[in-house]
Order: C-alpha cells, then structure tokens, then sequence
C-alpha cells in the first residue's frame, strides 16, 4: 500500500518526507486555505520536497474552466495530479485530462456508483472519503470493500483506490486488509501510527539494561566519526 499525506503543510512533509514512508501528496482548497500561503508557491515547494504524485484540485465547476486551471496546475511540475470533484462536469474534464496524458484524482466519492464512473471518465486515482461517511453513520470502510471488489472484477480498470478522509489508524489497517491500493493520510495519523505503549516501554527497558553493563557499541571517537564526515 502507498501511503500519501493529506496536507499543505511544507513543514509538515518536509519532517515526514525524511521518514523514507512518504510516496506522494494530496491537498485540497481546505488545506491550501489552512496553510494561508500562495496555492502556487506551496504546490512548487511541495512537488520539489516529494517526487511522487502530489494532487492538486481545480476550483472551477464547469469542465472547460476545469481543464484551464489543471493546465496551468499541470505546469508547476511533472509529479502534478489534477484532482476533479465527482460531478458531470468534473468527469467531462476527467476524460480529457486523461486523454490528453495528465493523471486526474476524482475526489469528493461517497458511493461505489459514483467509483465506478470515475473508472469509466478514465481516472487515475478514486478518492471515497471514509472518514465523513462515517460521521453520518454510514460504514466507510464498507465504500473501500465495495470499490475494491467492483474494480477487481474488470482487469482493464487502471483506476487506484486511494483511501481519504482518514481519522485514525484503523482506517489504513483496515483499508490495506481490503486490498486499497493507497491512502492519504493526515500528519497527526501517520505519526499515531508509529506509536506503542509496548514498543516505549520496551525499549525503556532495554536502555535500562544496556546502561548497566556500562559497554558502548561505538567509541566516542566512533560515534563523533559520522558528524565530522558530515562536516
Ligand atoms: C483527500 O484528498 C482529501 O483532501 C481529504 O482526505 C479530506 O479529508 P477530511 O474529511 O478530513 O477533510
């Protein structure tokens, strides 16, 4: 499974792009508007810190207008995914992007109908949001389950399910158990994914015991080597 972040945070990807776990990007109008920075300048910066796809969105809602704005989004870099709402409109400008070689992420997908439009319009990424089906009392993950067997019947379907409006780590767990192909996942989540009480505890207790055969795997020599090479 692929994992992207969902934000417009330069500083945010940065640190998280230095895990090595971080294979692409998405953000949205919401996001960008948090950032409060230029939607261009951050769209560059971004594009430059992660080499994998980073989903920028058109903020038009008729296709013509659609594919003026990917076009000029399509131009800050190479590595540019232009997301689309799943609208008539937005898949109009899906196909065309598409026939024309840009990859387009169809975001804003709340049932497997709509999935499979966006398969039909050419789509390279589905983006269902699980994590607002579920504030309404609908199963998101039931969505993922859904999109994955329906795709999984037609080998032709080029389309990912890239798993978004993801709240917690059992969304990804549960996604990547259902086969999704990636997930956009927020800062905060990513990081909670890391976490263990046990792991914290446990390596507590090997420090602990470390500490009292008072040994060192490097010398102080040693361990000042990397820095001074760095240097
Ligand atoms: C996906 O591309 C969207 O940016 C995102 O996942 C929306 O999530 P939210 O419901 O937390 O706003």
């Amino acid at each position: 499974m692929q994992f992207f972040i969902d934000t417009a945070d330069v500083a945010e990807i940065r640190d998280l792009a230095a895990t090595g776990l971080v294979d692409g990007v998405t953000t949205n109008p919401s996001l960008v508007a948090k950032s409060g920075r230029d939607f261009f300048e951050v769209l560059a910066e971004i594009c430059d810190l992660v080499p994998g796809p980073v989903s920028a969105e058109v903020t038009a809602t008729e296709h013509r207008a659609m594919l003026a704005e990917g076009r000029r989004l399509a131009r800050v870099a190479d590595n540019v995914v232009i997301k689309v709402p799943l609208t008539p409109e937005g898949l109009k400008a899906c196909r065309a992007f598409t026939d024309e070689g840009t990859k387009v992420n169809v975001t804003l997908c709340f049932s497997p109908a709509q999935a499979l439009l966006a398969a039909k319009a050419g789509a390279r990424y589905i983006s269902p949001f699980i994590g607002r089906l579920d504030d309404i009392s609908v199963d998101g993950l039931q969505l993922i389950a859904d999109v994955v067997e329906i795709y999984g019947a037609y080998p032709a379907i080029g389309t990912e399910v890239l798993v978004a409006s993801v709240r917690h780590p059992l969304h990804v767990v549960e996604s990547a158990k259902l086969g999704a192909h990636v997930a956009t996942i927020p800062p905060a989540v990513l990081r909670a994914m890391f976490k263990h009480p046990l792991t914290d505890k446990g390596l507590a207790a090997f420090l602990d015991d470390w500490a009292k055969t008072g040994q060192k795997i490097l010398s102080d020599d040693d361990a000042a080597e990397p820095e001074r090479r760095s240097a």
